[in-house]
């Protein structure tokens, strides 16, 4: 029997950092050798963090690559597909939609310093080259204690010490072709922050479930009113069990254009997970009562990857 090779994932457990940009490209149809320009680059990735991250061995810097279904085939020369690897499915509620839109492969970039994200992304981009459309690029920061611009600390109820592997990192017994690897699901949420301001702190503290200073978990009001953030996107399965996701949400924003948004990333070990909460906030529980966090923030991205293990990564050179 082979022996049991331990498989080293990603650093999709890489912590919240002050700084993060997501890129999210496309491969150009057009330019020569597009394909197996970015499969060189992806295999780099590692190569090119050790660089990169060296300069400054504090600032936690980290680089996940996630890659779409529409090219899993053709990007990793035709390795087993994981199970669940399916496109972003858009949700369309009564009122609101949680959109569609076009991606190939993600770079979540993390680091405490925001130079050192633009040096990675600077030499990432140069292995690139014209072989990708960028369709997306948004820098993050953290905003004081981890809070969102909606003014919420953001990230409270994630996983945390061995519940994140058990939460994100998909295992033998879960699916043999994907063992390490993670499902990410990506949306940028603008948000109207005059309206979100004109509720006043209680109304806002009802939407979300916890209160604003305090970061406290507060009841959902009675059973006609529309449940909170935290319920929707609270999943349990008919036996009780919880399921969770882990969401490394950045606030990003430009005061100069009215831009005021927040940047949703969630890794799951199970896709269906994480659109579970989508269907929950989008079409509402019981269908009607959607997420009113989404009345004051309009998902103008949605797309899905799969961040395989670095050893799936990096071999993709060979
Ligand atoms: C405008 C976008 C969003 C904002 C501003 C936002 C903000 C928040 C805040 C402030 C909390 C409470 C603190 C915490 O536990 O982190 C929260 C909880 C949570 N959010 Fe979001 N969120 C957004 C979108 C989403 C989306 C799209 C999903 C899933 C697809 C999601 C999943 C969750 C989960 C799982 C929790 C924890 C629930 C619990 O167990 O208490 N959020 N979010
Ligand atoms: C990392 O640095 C080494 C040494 O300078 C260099 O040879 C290598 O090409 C760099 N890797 C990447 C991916 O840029
Ligand atoms: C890293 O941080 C530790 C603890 O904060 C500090 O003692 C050390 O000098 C730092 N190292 C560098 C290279 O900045």
């Amino acid at each position: 029997m082979a022996r049991r090779v331990p498989i080293a994932p990603q650093a999709v457990d890489a912590p919240l950092t002050c700084s993060a940009t997501f890129i999210v490209v496309t491969i150009s149809r057009t330019a020569p050798d597009a394909v197996s320009t970015v499969r060189s680059a992806l295999a780099s990735v590692s190569d090119l963090t050790k660089n990169v991250s060296i300069r400054d061995l504090n600032a936690s810097f980290a680089c996940t690559v996630g890659i779409g279904a529409e090219v899993w085939d053709e990007l990793t020369n035709g390795l087993p597909r994981p199970a669940e690897l399916h496109a972003f499915k858009e949700v369309k509620g009564g009122k609101h939609i949680a959109v569609l839109t076009p991606g190939d492969v993600l770079f979540h970039i993390r680091a405490e310093r925001r130079d050192l994200c633009f040096e990675f992304e600077r030499q990432l981009m140069d292995l690139l080259g014209d072989a990708v459309e960028v369709v997306d690029h948004t820098v993050g920061f953290r905003y004081f204690d981890v809070r969102d611009l909606l003014g919420f600390v953001d990230g409270t109820a994630n996983p945390v010490g061995q519940a994140v592997p058990q939460a994100t990192l998909i295992a033998a017994e879960d699916d043999g072709n994907a063992v390490g690897g993670s499902y990410v699901v990506v949306q940028k949420y603008l948000h109207d922050l005059r309206g979100w301001k004109g509720l006043g702190v209680e109304r806002q503290e009802a939407i979300i479930g916890r209160t604003k200073l305090e970061n406290i978990e507060l009841d959902d009001a009675g059973e006609e009113e529309q449940k909170a953030h935290k319920t929707l996107a609270t999943i349990e399965d008919e036996e009780g069990t919880e399921h969770d996701i882990l969401r490394d949400n950045m606030p990003f924003g430009n005061p100069a254009a009215s831009e005021y948004g927040t940047y949703f990333i969630g890794y799951s070990k199970k896709l269906w997970v994480t659109e579970k909460m989508l269907e929950r906030m989008f079409v509402g529980v019981p269908e009607g009562k959607h997420d009113r966090i989404l009345d004051y923030s309009r998902a103008v991205t949605g797309s899905t990857f799969f961040a395989p293990s670095a050893d799936v990564l990096d071999g993709l050179g060979e």
